[in-house]
Protein backbone atom coordinates (compact mmCIF):
# COMPACT_ATOMS: atom_id res chain seq x y z
CA UNK A 1 0.00 0.00 0.00
CA UNK A 2 0.90 3.28 -1.11
CA UNK A 3 1.62 5.67 1.71
CA UNK A 4 0.68 9.31 1.46
CA UNK A 5 3.66 11.72 1.20
CA UNK A 6 3.41 13.80 4.72
CA UNK A 7 4.00 17.64 3.79
CA UNK A 8 6.49 19.63 6.48
CA UNK A 9 6.04 23.32 7.19
CA UNK A 10 9.07 25.16 5.99
CA UNK A 11 9.34 26.70 9.43
CA UNK A 12 9.61 23.27 11.16
CA UNK A 13 13.29 22.34 12.96
CA UNK A 14 15.84 20.84 11.14
CA UNK A 15 15.55 17.86 13.45
CA UNK A 16 11.58 17.82 12.58
CA UNK A 17 12.68 17.99 8.45
CA UNK A 18 15.10 15.19 8.84
CA UNK A 19 12.13 12.70 10.17
CA UNK A 20 9.78 13.82 7.87
CA UNK A 21 12.55 13.12 5.03
CA UNK A 22 13.03 9.80 6.38
CA UNK A 23 9.58 8.52 7.71
CA UNK A 24 8.59 9.70 3.53
CA UNK A 25 11.14 7.45 2.44
CA UNK A 26 10.66 4.20 4.98
CA UNK A 27 7.44 4.57 6.27
CA UNK A 28 7.40 0.94 7.02
CA UNK A 29 9.58 1.17 10.23
CA UNK A 30 7.86 4.66 11.80
CA UNK A 31 4.58 2.44 11.78
CA UNK A 32 6.40 -0.20 12.88
CA UNK A 33 7.72 1.84 15.77
CA UNK A 34 4.27 2.92 16.41
CA UNK A 35 2.81 -0.50 16.30
CA UNK A 36 5.00 -1.52 18.47
CA UNK A 37 6.31 0.91 20.50
CA UNK A 38 4.74 4.15 20.91
CA UNK A 39 1.07 2.70 20.50
CA UNK A 40 1.88 -0.44 22.05
CA UNK A 41 -0.89 -0.42 24.82
CA UNK A 42 0.67 -2.80 27.49
CA UNK A 43 -1.33 -2.76 30.88
CA UNK A 44 0.13 -0.66 33.50
CA UNK A 45 0.23 -3.58 36.00
CA UNK A 46 3.10 -5.45 34.80
CA UNK A 47 5.88 -6.28 37.61
CA UNK A 48 9.40 -7.15 37.87
CA UNK A 49 8.33 -10.39 36.80
CA UNK A 50 7.45 -8.48 33.29
CA UNK A 51 11.16 -7.89 33.04
CA UNK A 52 12.76 -10.45 31.99
CA UNK A 53 11.37 -10.75 28.75
CA UNK A 54 13.45 -7.74 27.22
CA UNK A 55 16.20 -8.63 29.26
CA UNK A 56 16.51 -11.78 27.13
CA UNK A 57 16.69 -9.62 24.18
CA UNK A 58 19.80 -7.90 25.56
CA UNK A 59 21.62 -11.31 26.62
CA UNK A 60 20.65 -12.67 23.24
CA UNK A 61 22.53 -9.16 21.60
CA UNK A 62 25.54 -9.75 24.11
CA UNK A 63 26.01 -13.10 23.11
CA UNK A 64 26.07 -12.43 18.97
CA UNK A 65 27.99 -9.40 19.42
CA UNK A 66 30.81 -11.16 21.60
CA UNK A 67 30.40 -14.25 19.76
CA UNK A 68 31.31 -12.11 16.44
CA UNK A 69 34.48 -11.29 18.35
CA UNK A 70 35.20 -14.26 19.67
CA UNK A 71 35.01 -16.00 15.99
CA UNK A 72 38.00 -13.23 14.61
CA UNK A 73 40.32 -15.44 16.86
CA UNK A 74 38.90 -18.52 17.23
CA UNK A 75 39.89 -21.89 15.25
CA UNK A 76 37.70 -24.43 14.68
CA UNK A 77 40.34 -27.37 14.40
CA UNK A 78 40.98 -29.77 16.60
CA UNK A 79 44.36 -29.19 16.85
CA UNK A 80 44.58 -25.76 17.56
CA UNK A 81 40.69 -24.67 18.87
CA UNK A 82 41.60 -25.03 22.94
CA UNK A 83 44.93 -22.94 21.77
CA UNK A 84 43.26 -20.32 20.21
CA UNK A 85 40.66 -19.75 23.67
CA UNK A 86 43.64 -19.34 25.49
CA UNK A 87 44.80 -16.58 23.43
CA UNK A 88 42.20 -14.78 23.30
CA UNK A 89 42.03 -14.92 26.92
CA UNK A 90 45.56 -14.28 27.54
CA UNK A 91 46.89 -12.30 24.12
CA UNK A 92 44.33 -10.36 22.42
CA UNK A 93 43.10 -7.44 23.64
CA UNK A 94 39.87 -7.33 25.63
CA UNK A 95 40.05 -10.86 24.58
CA UNK A 96 39.32 -11.96 28.35
CA UNK A 97 36.60 -9.75 28.51
CA UNK A 98 34.84 -11.23 25.75
CA UNK A 99 35.25 -14.54 26.80
CA UNK A 100 34.23 -14.05 30.12
CA UNK A 101 31.01 -12.03 28.59
CA UNK A 102 30.51 -15.09 26.54
CA UNK A 103 30.60 -17.51 29.13
CA UNK A 104 28.63 -15.80 31.43
CA UNK A 105 25.81 -14.41 28.98
CA UNK A 106 25.64 -18.44 28.34
CA UNK A 107 24.01 -18.71 32.06
CA UNK A 108 22.51 -15.78 32.26
CA UNK A 109 20.92 -16.34 29.12
CA UNK A 110 19.00 -19.20 30.83
CA UNK A 111 18.63 -17.85 34.51
CA UNK A 112 16.58 -14.92 32.78
CA UNK A 113 14.64 -17.59 30.78
CA UNK A 114 13.86 -19.82 33.56
CA UNK A 115 12.61 -16.71 34.95
CA UNK A 116 10.82 -15.39 32.08
CA UNK A 117 9.14 -18.82 31.43
CA UNK A 118 8.31 -19.09 35.40
CA UNK A 119 6.16 -16.06 35.28
CA UNK A 120 4.71 -17.42 31.78
CA UNK A 121 3.70 -20.52 34.50
CA UNK A 122 2.30 -18.47 37.65
CA UNK A 123 -0.11 -15.69 35.57
CA UNK A 124 -1.06 -18.30 33.19
CA UNK A 125 0.08 -16.43 30.44
CA UNK A 126 0.36 -19.56 28.12
CA UNK A 127 -3.51 -19.81 28.11
CA UNK A 128 -5.68 -18.42 25.20
CA UNK A 129 -5.04 -16.42 23.17
CA UNK A 130 -1.57 -16.99 24.06
CA UNK A 131 -0.95 -20.49 23.09
CA UNK A 132 1.37 -19.47 19.89
CA UNK A 133 3.30 -16.79 21.64
CA UNK A 134 4.01 -19.97 24.57
CA UNK A 135 4.73 -22.58 21.74
CA UNK A 136 7.48 -19.82 19.92
CA UNK A 137 8.56 -19.83 23.15
CA UNK A 138 8.99 -23.16 24.07
CA UNK A 139 10.78 -23.76 20.36
CA UNK A 140 13.36 -20.47 21.93
CA UNK A 141 13.91 -22.90 24.85
CA UNK A 142 15.16 -25.77 22.82
CA UNK A 143 17.19 -23.68 19.82
CA UNK A 144 18.77 -22.27 23.29
CA UNK A 145 19.59 -25.62 24.43
CA UNK A 146 20.75 -26.81 21.43
CA UNK A 147 23.33 -23.45 20.94
CA UNK A 148 24.23 -23.75 24.32
CA UNK A 149 25.27 -27.41 23.86
CA UNK A 150 27.28 -27.20 20.67
CA UNK A 151 28.92 -23.53 21.98
CA UNK A 152 30.39 -25.82 25.11
CA UNK A 153 32.57 -28.16 22.51
CA UNK A 154 34.48 -25.35 20.80
CA UNK A 155 37.03 -24.52 24.03
CA UNK A 156 37.87 -28.42 23.09
CA UNK A 157 38.92 -28.39 27.01
CA UNK A 158 38.15 -31.63 28.60
CA UNK A 159 34.65 -31.00 30.07
CA UNK A 160 34.00 -29.81 26.51
CA UNK A 161 34.81 -33.16 25.10
CA UNK A 162 33.42 -36.20 26.91
CA UNK A 163 30.27 -33.80 27.04
CA UNK A 164 29.62 -34.05 23.84
CA UNK A 165 30.24 -37.88 23.72
CA UNK A 166 28.01 -38.72 26.85
CA UNK A 167 25.53 -36.74 24.94
CA UNK A 168 25.78 -37.80 21.56
CA UNK A 169 26.62 -41.33 22.30
CA UNK A 170 22.68 -41.02 23.46
CA UNK A 171 21.28 -40.81 20.13
CA UNK A 172 22.97 -44.30 19.69
CA UNK A 173 20.66 -45.76 22.28
CA UNK A 174 17.25 -45.18 19.93
CA UNK A 175 16.22 -48.63 18.75
CA UNK A 176 16.95 -49.62 14.76
CA UNK A 177 18.84 -46.27 13.68
CA UNK A 178 20.47 -45.22 16.94
CA UNK A 179 24.18 -46.07 16.41
CA UNK A 180 23.43 -44.32 12.69
CA UNK A 181 22.49 -41.39 13.92
CA UNK A 182 24.97 -40.89 16.12
CA UNK A 183 27.58 -41.59 13.74
CA UNK A 184 25.80 -39.31 11.47
CA UNK A 185 26.00 -36.26 14.23
CA UNK A 186 29.16 -36.66 15.26
CA UNK A 187 30.73 -37.32 11.49
CA UNK A 188 33.25 -39.85 13.00
CA UNK A 189 33.71 -42.68 15.13
CA UNK A 190 34.22 -40.59 18.32
CA UNK A 191 33.66 -36.67 18.73
CA UNK A 192 36.40 -35.70 16.44
CA UNK A 193 37.61 -32.41 14.27
CA UNK A 194 34.18 -33.45 12.08
CA UNK A 195 32.32 -32.67 15.25
CA UNK A 196 34.17 -29.79 16.24
CA UNK A 197 33.40 -28.63 12.73
CA UNK A 198 29.76 -28.78 12.33
CA UNK A 199 29.28 -27.77 15.65
CA UNK A 200 30.62 -24.74 14.80
CA UNK A 201 28.98 -23.76 12.13
CA UNK A 202 25.65 -25.01 14.29
CA UNK A 203 26.76 -22.56 17.06
CA UNK A 204 27.62 -19.89 14.93
CA UNK A 205 25.61 -19.31 12.28
CA UNK A 206 22.30 -22.26 11.73
CA UNK A 207 20.74 -22.16 15.38
CA UNK A 208 21.35 -18.06 16.15
CA UNK A 209 19.32 -17.53 12.88
CA UNK A 210 16.15 -19.88 13.76
CA UNK A 211 16.39 -18.39 17.54
CA UNK A 212 16.54 -14.41 15.56
CA UNK A 213 13.43 -15.95 13.98
CA UNK A 214 11.64 -17.53 16.70
CA UNK A 215 12.07 -14.29 18.67
CA UNK A 216 10.80 -12.59 16.14
CA UNK A 217 7.25 -14.55 15.75
CA UNK A 218 7.38 -14.71 19.49
CA UNK A 219 6.85 -10.62 19.45
CA UNK A 220 5.12 -10.47 16.70
CA UNK A 221 2.47 -13.21 18.16
CA UNK A 222 2.83 -11.40 21.25
CA UNK A 223 2.04 -8.03 19.73
CA UNK A 224 -0.80 -9.39 17.68
CA UNK A 225 -2.74 -10.89 20.81
CA UNK A 226 -1.25 -8.37 23.31
CA UNK A 227 0.39 -8.72 26.68
CA UNK A 228 -1.12 -10.73 30.10
CA UNK A 229 -0.35 -9.50 33.39
CA UNK A 230 -0.19 -10.37 36.99
CA UNK A 231 -4.16 -10.30 37.38
CA UNK A 232 -4.69 -11.99 33.86
CA UNK A 233 -7.48 -9.71 33.03
CA UNK A 234 -7.48 -8.77 29.22
CA UNK A 235 -7.23 -5.57 28.82
CA UNK A 236 -7.90 -5.18 25.30
CA UNK A 237 -11.47 -7.76 25.37
CA UNK A 238 -14.21 -6.27 23.33
CA UNK A 239 -15.85 -5.38 26.50
CA UNK A 240 -12.99 -4.10 28.43
CA UNK A 241 -12.97 -0.26 29.15
CA UNK A 242 -11.60 2.16 26.44
CA UNK A 243 -11.41 5.71 25.97
CA UNK A 244 -13.16 7.83 23.49
CA UNK A 245 -10.29 6.88 21.05
CA UNK A 246 -10.57 2.94 21.55
CA UNK A 247 -7.38 2.96 24.18
CA UNK A 248 -7.68 0.49 26.80
CA UNK A 249 -7.98 2.24 29.87
CA UNK A 250 -6.25 0.09 31.76
CA UNK A 251 -2.78 -0.20 29.33
CA UNK A 252 -0.17 2.29 28.96
CA UNK A 253 1.79 3.30 25.54
CA UNK A 254 4.95 0.81 26.12
CA UNK A 255 7.24 3.62 25.13
CA UNK A 256 8.47 5.45 27.17
CA UNK A 257 6.38 3.82 30.46
CA UNK A 258 7.75 0.36 29.81
CA UNK A 259 11.02 1.26 28.41
CA UNK A 260 12.15 3.06 31.81
CA UNK A 261 10.91 -0.15 33.65
CA UNK A 262 12.62 -2.48 31.30
CA UNK A 263 16.13 0.24 31.15
CA UNK A 264 15.74 0.25 35.09
CA UNK A 265 15.71 -3.64 35.38
CA UNK A 266 18.60 -3.40 32.57
CA UNK A 267 20.96 -1.28 34.47
CA UNK A 268 19.98 -3.85 37.93
CA UNK A 269 20.84 -6.67 35.67
CA UNK A 270 24.39 -5.46 34.25
CA UNK A 271 25.44 -4.50 38.23
CA UNK A 272 24.84 -8.82 38.81
CA UNK A 273 26.23 -9.48 35.30
CA UNK A 274 29.28 -7.70 35.54
CA UNK A 275 30.18 -8.54 38.88
CA UNK A 276 30.13 -11.90 37.82
CA UNK A 277 32.22 -11.12 34.72
CA UNK A 278 35.17 -9.35 36.61
CA UNK A 279 34.85 -11.07 39.64
CA UNK A 280 33.78 -14.61 39.59
CA UNK A 281 33.54 -15.64 35.75
CA UNK A 282 34.06 -18.90 36.63
CA UNK A 283 31.65 -18.92 39.15
CA UNK A 284 32.88 -22.01 41.60
CA UNK A 285 32.86 -23.83 38.71
CA UNK A 286 29.23 -23.80 37.62
CA UNK A 287 29.56 -20.97 34.44
CA UNK A 288 32.92 -22.68 33.57
CA UNK A 289 33.41 -25.84 34.75
CA UNK A 290 37.33 -26.52 36.20
CA UNK A 291 38.09 -29.64 34.14
CA UNK A 292 37.18 -27.51 31.07
CA UNK A 293 40.77 -25.88 31.77
CA UNK A 294 42.58 -29.35 30.81
CA UNK A 295 42.61 -29.75 27.23
CA UNK A 296 40.24 -32.41 25.40
CA UNK A 297 41.94 -36.00 25.80
CA UNK A 298 40.23 -38.78 24.20
CA UNK A 299 42.60 -41.45 25.99
CA UNK A 300 41.76 -39.56 30.16
CA UNK A 301 38.23 -40.06 30.69
CA UNK A 302 37.72 -37.56 33.66
CA UNK A 303 35.89 -39.18 37.11
CA UNK A 304 32.70 -37.19 37.52
CA UNK A 305 31.09 -35.86 33.94
CA UNK A 306 28.06 -33.10 34.73
CA UNK A 307 26.76 -30.60 32.10
CA UNK A 308 26.61 -27.31 33.13
CA UNK A 309 24.26 -26.56 35.68
CA UNK A 310 21.44 -25.24 33.39
CA UNK A 311 20.94 -28.47 31.79
CA UNK A 312 21.18 -30.45 34.97
CA UNK A 313 17.65 -30.91 35.92
CA UNK A 314 16.76 -32.79 32.46
CA UNK A 315 19.89 -34.51 32.87
CA UNK A 316 18.95 -35.99 36.49
CA UNK A 317 16.01 -37.13 34.94
CA UNK A 318 17.90 -39.21 32.40
CA UNK A 319 20.07 -40.66 34.88
CA UNK A 320 16.91 -41.71 37.21
CA UNK A 321 15.60 -44.24 34.35
CA UNK A 322 17.42 -46.91 35.80
CA UNK A 323 16.03 -50.83 34.65
CA UNK A 324 14.45 -50.72 38.04
CA UNK A 325 12.70 -47.32 37.50
CA UNK A 326 11.32 -48.96 34.25
CA UNK A 327 8.87 -51.16 36.90
CA UNK A 328 7.75 -48.19 38.52
CA UNK A 329 6.94 -46.09 34.76
CA UNK A 330 5.06 -49.36 33.91
CA UNK A 331 2.87 -48.83 37.05
CA UNK A 332 2.50 -45.65 35.91
CA UNK A 333 1.27 -46.56 32.22
CA UNK A 334 -1.08 -49.62 33.47
CA UNK A 335 -2.45 -47.48 36.17
CA UNK A 336 -3.45 -44.72 33.79
CA UNK A 337 -4.67 -46.58 31.12
CA UNK A 338 -7.28 -48.25 33.93
CA UNK A 339 -8.33 -44.97 35.09
CA UNK A 340 -8.99 -44.05 31.86
CA UNK A 341 -10.84 -47.35 31.04
CA UNK A 342 -12.93 -47.43 34.19
CA UNK A 343 -13.41 -43.57 35.15
CA UNK A 344 -12.97 -41.55 31.33
CA UNK A 345 -16.12 -41.00 29.57
CA UNK A 346 -14.66 -42.60 26.37
CA UNK A 347 -17.02 -44.34 23.70
CA UNK A 348 -15.90 -48.44 23.70
CA UNK A 349 -13.72 -48.50 20.76
CA UNK A 350 -11.70 -45.15 22.39
CA UNK A 351 -11.31 -47.99 25.65
CA UNK A 352 -9.75 -50.70 23.64
CA UNK A 353 -7.65 -48.17 21.90
CA UNK A 354 -6.49 -47.39 25.34
CA UNK A 355 -6.14 -50.77 26.43
CA UNK A 356 -4.08 -51.69 23.29
CA UNK A 357 -1.86 -48.63 23.48
CA UNK A 358 -0.69 -49.36 27.15
CA UNK A 359 -0.25 -52.95 26.15
CA UNK A 360 2.14 -51.78 23.05
CA UNK A 361 4.03 -49.51 26.09
CA UNK A 362 4.39 -52.09 28.06
CA UNK A 363 5.91 -54.59 26.24
CA UNK A 364 8.20 -51.82 24.24
CA UNK A 365 9.17 -50.38 28.03
CA UNK A 366 9.60 -53.92 28.74
CA UNK A 367 11.88 -55.29 25.76
CA UNK A 368 14.01 -51.67 24.73
CA UNK A 369 16.90 -50.77 27.01
CA UNK A 370 16.15 -48.25 30.05
CA UNK A 371 19.05 -46.17 28.72
CA UNK A 372 16.63 -45.02 25.93
CA UNK A 373 13.82 -44.66 28.49
CA UNK A 374 16.09 -42.30 30.13
CA UNK A 375 16.43 -40.19 26.72
CA UNK A 376 12.84 -40.35 25.95
CA UNK A 377 11.91 -38.99 29.51
CA UNK A 378 14.67 -36.12 29.45
CA UNK A 379 13.01 -34.72 26.02
CA UNK A 380 10.04 -35.59 26.84
CA UNK A 381 10.63 -33.02 29.97
CA UNK A 382 11.07 -29.99 27.33
CA UNK A 383 8.17 -31.35 24.99
CA UNK A 384 5.98 -31.39 27.55
CA UNK A 385 6.12 -28.13 28.17
CA UNK A 386 4.79 -27.09 24.62
CA UNK A 387 1.36 -28.76 25.94
CA UNK A 388 0.60 -26.63 29.13
CA UNK A 389 -1.83 -24.36 27.04
CA UNK A 390 -4.12 -27.38 26.97
CA UNK A 391 -3.27 -28.80 30.21
CA UNK A 392 -4.02 -26.27 32.43
CA UNK A 393 -8.39 -26.51 32.65
CA UNK A 394 -8.24 -23.85 35.78
CA UNK A 395 -11.13 -20.91 34.99
CA UNK A 396 -8.82 -18.28 35.68
CA UNK A 397 -5.43 -17.87 35.01
CA UNK A 398 -3.14 -15.86 37.32
CA UNK A 399 -1.93 -17.02 40.47
CA UNK A 400 -3.23 -14.37 42.46
CA UNK A 401 -7.29 -15.96 41.61
CA UNK A 402 -6.60 -19.34 42.04
CA UNK A 403 -6.95 -21.51 45.00
CA UNK A 404 -4.56 -20.88 47.65
CA UNK A 405 -3.04 -24.60 47.82
CA UNK A 406 -1.95 -23.82 43.93
CA UNK A 407 0.43 -21.77 44.99
CA UNK A 408 1.75 -24.25 47.43
CA UNK A 409 2.36 -26.51 44.45
CA UNK A 410 3.99 -24.43 42.41
CA UNK A 411 6.67 -24.08 45.34
CA UNK A 412 7.21 -27.31 45.69
CA UNK A 413 7.02 -27.83 41.79
CA UNK A 414 10.17 -25.27 41.77
CA UNK A 415 12.14 -26.70 44.91
CA UNK A 416 11.64 -29.92 42.91
CA UNK A 417 12.90 -28.61 39.48
CA UNK A 418 16.52 -27.22 41.90
CA UNK A 419 16.80 -30.33 43.77
CA UNK A 420 17.15 -32.46 40.15
CA UNK A 421 19.40 -29.35 39.56
CA UNK A 422 21.47 -29.82 42.19
CA UNK A 423 21.50 -33.89 41.80
CA UNK A 424 22.73 -33.85 38.28
CA UNK A 425 25.64 -31.82 39.19
CA UNK A 426 26.53 -34.44 41.81
CA UNK A 427 28.32 -37.48 41.41
CA UNK A 428 25.62 -40.71 40.95
CA UNK A 429 24.82 -41.94 44.62
CA UNK A 430 22.00 -44.45 45.91
CA UNK A 431 19.96 -41.71 47.80
CA UNK A 432 20.41 -39.17 44.82
CA UNK A 433 19.31 -41.63 42.04
CA UNK A 434 16.10 -42.52 44.56
CA UNK A 435 15.46 -38.83 45.47
CA UNK A 436 15.62 -37.83 41.63
CA UNK A 437 12.94 -40.81 40.71
CA UNK A 438 10.81 -39.22 42.76
CA UNK A 439 11.47 -36.28 41.67
CA UNK A 440 10.99 -37.02 37.73
CA UNK A 441 7.75 -38.56 38.88
CA UNK A 442 7.03 -35.41 40.87
CA UNK A 443 8.05 -33.36 37.30
CA UNK A 444 5.78 -35.51 35.18
CA UNK A 445 2.96 -36.23 37.48
CA UNK A 446 2.29 -32.17 37.91
CA UNK A 447 2.02 -31.74 33.94
CA UNK A 448 0.09 -35.20 33.24
CA UNK A 449 -2.36 -34.74 36.03
CA UNK A 450 -2.78 -31.09 35.36
CA UNK A 451 -6.31 -31.12 33.64
CA UNK A 452 -7.32 -33.18 36.55
CA UNK A 453 -5.93 -30.68 39.54
CA UNK A 454 -6.50 -27.66 37.74
CA UNK A 455 -9.85 -28.00 37.57
CA UNK A 456 -9.95 -28.70 41.83
CA UNK A 457 -10.32 -26.20 44.54
CA UNK A 458 -12.87 -22.56 44.57
CA UNK A 459 -11.11 -19.61 42.77
CA UNK A 460 -11.40 -15.95 43.66
CA UNK A 461 -13.48 -13.79 41.82
CA UNK A 462 -11.64 -12.14 39.14
CA UNK A 463 -11.69 -8.39 38.87
CA UNK A 464 -13.25 -6.43 35.90
CA UNK A 465 -9.69 -3.87 36.08
CA UNK A 466 -6.15 -4.27 36.54
CA UNK A 467 -5.17 -3.73 40.27
CA UNK A 468 -2.89 -0.72 39.85
CA UNK A 469 -1.68 1.71 42.33
CA UNK A 470 0.06 4.66 41.33
CA UNK A 471 3.64 5.41 42.68
C1 LIG B 1 15.53 -15.60 23.63
C2 LIG B 1 14.56 -15.86 24.46
C3 LIG B 1 13.33 -15.02 24.63
C4 LIG B 1 13.14 -13.70 24.37
C5 LIG B 1 14.16 -12.70 23.83
C6 LIG B 1 11.78 -13.37 24.75
C7 LIG B 1 11.23 -12.12 24.65
C8 LIG B 1 10.00 -11.77 25.16
C9 LIG B 1 9.53 -10.42 25.36
C10 LIG B 1 10.36 -9.15 25.04
C11 LIG B 1 8.29 -10.48 25.88
C12 LIG B 1 7.42 -9.29 26.31
C13 LIG B 1 7.91 -8.79 27.65
C14 LIG B 1 7.63 -9.76 28.77
O1 LIG B 1 6.47 -10.17 28.90
O2 LIG B 1 8.57 -10.11 29.51
C15 LIG B 1 7.92 -11.88 25.99
C16 LIG B 1 6.71 -12.36 26.45
C17 LIG B 1 6.40 -13.71 26.61
N1 LIG B 1 7.28 -14.77 26.48
FE1 LIG B 1 9.19 -14.66 25.83
N2 LIG B 1 11.15 -14.51 25.20
C18 LIG B 1 12.07 -15.54 25.16
C19 LIG B 1 11.85 -16.84 25.55
C20 LIG B 1 10.63 -17.36 26.00
C21 LIG B 1 10.41 -18.71 26.43
C22 LIG B 1 11.50 -19.79 26.48
C23 LIG B 1 9.09 -18.81 26.78
C24 LIG B 1 8.30 -19.99 27.28
C25 LIG B 1 8.57 -21.23 27.05
C26 LIG B 1 8.47 -17.52 26.57
C27 LIG B 1 7.14 -17.21 26.80
C28 LIG B 1 6.60 -15.93 26.78
C29 LIG B 1 5.21 -15.61 27.08
C30 LIG B 1 4.10 -16.61 27.43
C31 LIG B 1 5.10 -14.22 26.97
C32 LIG B 1 3.83 -13.38 27.21
C33 LIG B 1 3.82 -13.00 28.65
C34 LIG B 1 2.63 -12.20 29.08
O3 LIG B 1 2.10 -11.45 28.27
O4 LIG B 1 2.28 -12.37 30.28
N3 LIG B 1 9.45 -16.65 26.11
N4 LIG B 1 8.99 -12.65 25.56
Amino acid sequence: MAHEFKEISPNASAGAKVTNWFENRFPTAFDAYRVHMSEYYAPKNFNFWYVFGSLALVVLVIQIVTGIFLVMHYKPDAALAFASVEYIMRDVPWGWLIRYMHSTGASAFFIVVYLHMFRGLIYGSYRKPRELVWIFGCAIFLALMAEAFMGYLLPWGQMSYWGAQVIVNLFAAIPFVGPDLALLIRGDFVVGDATLNRFFSFHVIAVPLVLLGLVVAHLLALHDVGSNNPDGVEIKAPNAPKDAKGKPLDGVPFHPYYTVHDIFALSMFLMAFTAVVFFAPEFGGYFLEYNNFIPADPMVTPLHIAPVWYFTPFYSMLRAITSEMMYALIACVVAGALIGVVKGKLPGFLKAGVVVAALVAVVLMLSIDAKFWGVVVMGGAVIILFFLPWLDTCAVKSIRYRPTWHKYLYAVFVINFLILGYLGVQPPSPVGERVSQVGTLFYFGFFLLMPWWSSLGATKPVPDRVNFTAH
